[in-house]
């Protein structure tokens, strides 16, 4: 099997300045951090306790609730990125470890495709442990590159293809339309997202 480019780290692109960090960072300290799903609706990605097995264990993705950016990032991430996104985001990655259904031990998010975009530019700005890895799958029998909000139940069903442990502040291409989970998560995850509908790098698409 042919294993398509999955992600690329883009070093060459110029690093957030600190006060859009701080932005990001305070955008998240400012929200309710929704403990279940029926306490509070993000902007974006609405959150739902989602669920998978994995080694023949049920377990309780982390949710991954994204909040907007803009505007004040527009004019940045135009200058300095690309001018062809179609949102800016930070998302935080929690635990619906209030809910009854809890499984208490969530460390990744679901098996998933993208529900609002194709690619997207990740930049880490907080971490609580720096082996968290994003990982990508290929369903058997079925095509590497998915319909959006596609959500596997069963890792059985899959196989590892790659995977990236991104890079603090640092730029990550990452071809959202392939299935991928965030793995390893052993406390806090925040992420700048940058969504795209097409590729303006010429990293996927030549
Ligand atoms: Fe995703």
């Amino acid at each position: 099997m042919q294993i398509p480019l999955c992600y690329k780290v883009m070093s060459h692109l110029p690093p957030l300045p600190d006060e859009y960090v701080q932005y990001a960072l305070d955008t998240v300290a400012s929200r309710k951090i929704p403990k279940t799903p029926d306490q509070h609706i993000p902007e974006q990605n609405p959150i739902s306790e989602v669920f998978f097995k994995r080694n023949g264990e049920t377990l309780m993705a982390r949710g991954n609730p994204r909040y907007s950016l803009e505007p004040f990032f527009n004019d940045w991430i135009n200058d300095n990125i690309t001018e062809e996104w179609n949102q800016i985001g930070v998302a935080n990655s929690i635990l619906f470890d209030e809910s009854p259904n809890y499984t208490g031990d969530s460390y990744c998010s679901s098996l998933h495709s993208d529900k609002t975009r194709s690619y997207a530019l990740f930049y880490v700005i907080a971490q609580s442990n720096s082996d968290q890895e994003t990982v990508f799958w290929k369903e058997h029998n079925k095509s590497i590159y998915r319909k959006r909000a596609t959500i596997a139940t069963d890792q059985k069903n899959l196989e590892k293809i790659d995977s990236v442990v991104c890079p603090m502040k640092t730029w990550v291409f990452i071809n959202t339309s392939i299935l991928h989970s965030a793995e390893n998560i052993r406390g806090t995850r925040t992420v700048v997202h940058v969504s795209l509908d097409c590729d303006p790098f010429g990293v996927f698409v030549k």
